[in-house]
């Protein structure tokens, strides 16, 4: 087993242990884009293509983009390669958001902000597009963290997510889509089956709409 590998997979234990898991992406954040890359790791790739895609066909000339758990910057990145798009980010791990500033893709990026509690961080707008690659994976958020992401939104905003196929099975995450409590907020555009995410396993991309409109 290469490390890389071995790598993604220790990421993957830590639900409901947000401390253990902070720890893990501190001490990973200098590695972790070279293990990713060694992983064939292209959801951030096709994550900020939706966000481009989206921003094309629905978004204004002031629309402000949300990259939830940002990592080291791959989404905003590649976004930024796409077009001048304002980009603020938040990630769990201190060091990770320090990685994401060094992009300079970023307007603004926080670290120490936990996705898992459901309250939008008072330092933060509300965006017209809010995007979270690689973070409802395995031991990192449960998909109840998708009403954080929808709070991010401005009404009738868009939120672009990637679920792990494995995670999604694990955790009921289109039930949970489906439900009543999404439902009261958001509305499911489309969804991206069984696309390309990393070398071990395939993700769904699911599009959100936030109920309401922003005009
Ligand atoms: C697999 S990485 C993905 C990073 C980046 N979005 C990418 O596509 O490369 C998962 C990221 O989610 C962050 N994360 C995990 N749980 C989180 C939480 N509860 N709140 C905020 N960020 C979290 C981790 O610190 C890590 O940077």
């Amino acid at each position: 087993m290469s490390n890389s590998f071995a790598n993604v997979k220790q990421s993957h234990v830590f639900f409901d242990n947000s401390p253990g898991l902070k720890k893990y992406y501190e001490d990973w954040a200098t590695r972790y884009d070279v293990d990713l890359a060694d992983q064939k790791w292209v959801a951030p790739r096709i994550a900020a293509n939706l966000v481009h895609l989206l921003a094309s066909a629905y978004g204004t000339p002031d629309t402000t983009v949300f990259d939830a758990g940002c990592g080291t910057g791959l989404v905003g990145s590649v976004l930024r390669s796409l077009g001048d798009y304002v980009i603020d980010g938040v990630d769990l791990s201190e060091n990770m958001a320090a990685e994401a500033l060094k992009t300079h893709a970023y307007r603004k990026v926080y670290g120490g902000v936990d996705l898992s509690v459901p309250r939008r961080d008072d330092r933060l707008d509300q965006y017209g597009i809010v995007v979270s690659s690689g973070v409802f994976t395995l031991g990192h958020v449960r998909p109840t963290a998708l009403l954080t992401l929808i709070e991010y939104a401005l009404p009738g905003g868009l939120i672009a997510v990637s679920t792990r196929g494995s995670y999604a099975v694990e955790t009921g995450f289109e039930d949970f889509a489906g439900s009543e409590k999404v439902a009261a907020q958001a509305s499911l555009e489309f969804r991206l089956r069984d696309a390309h995410y990393i070398a071990e396993e395939s993700a769904d991309y699911w599009i959100f709409r936030k109920t309401g409109t922003s005009r």
